[in-house]
């Protein structure tokens, strides 16, 4: 089932997302796993925390090469880095910030602990795009957008957009196609 993802800037994209523990790994959790998921490569994009659908724990999907080809998806719960270093720049974009996508810095590369839904522990050594992805969710999980780590200009320039648009009754479009919404 396709979920609506919520678009900026809805109050509860600025939410902390709680942990979840093992006991609360049941059918609804696998159930919103899997509609998260499909709602992700619907949108398109490569990764999506339950946040974005109103949904305040700590849930991510993610499939970071998917349309070069197969499918790979990760479903991670109670995702945290455990390491970081280096510096690059991406281009970055959301499914909850429409029409937008701006040069983000974060850290290069980034190792990354989660549990699965049979509550295995995974960890992850990764580099660009893939490290760029671990750290844009896991801001998600904790309230924070990509919005948050540009310049205040750039960030003012398109929440005044934004505004203008929503005052307009506007429905943001999709088709920013080319960049990577995450
Ligand atoms: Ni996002």
């Amino acid at each position: 089932m396709l979920l609506e993802v919520l678009q900026f800037p809805d109050a509860r994209l600025r939410e902390k997302a709680r942990p979840i523990r093992q006991e609360e790994v049941d059918d609804e959790l696998r159930e919103l796993a899997a509609n998260l998921a499909e709602t992700m490569y619907d949108d398109p994009g490569i990764g999506l925390a339950s946040i974005q659908v109103g949904v305040a724990k700590r849930l991510i999907v993610m499939d970071v090469d998917w349309t070069e080809g197969e499918r790979n998806l990760r479903v991670l719960l109670n995702p945290e880095i455990v390491h970081s270093e280096g510096q690059q720049v991406l281009e970055e974009g959301c499914l909850s910030v429409p029409e937008f996508t701006a040069e983000v810095q974060r850290a290069a590369r980034v190792v990354a602990r989660a549990r699965s839904l049979d509550w295995e522990e995974l960890e992850f050594d990764a580099t660009g795009l893939e490290a760029a992805c671990f750290q844009h969710e896991i801001d998600h999980l904790d309230g924070i957008l990509f919005l948050d780590r540009i310049s205040r200009l750039k960030r003012n320039l398109y929440v005044q957009r934004r505004k203008k648009q929503i005052r307009r009754g506007e429905e943001p479009s999709k088709a920013d196609a080319g960049s990577v919404r995450i």
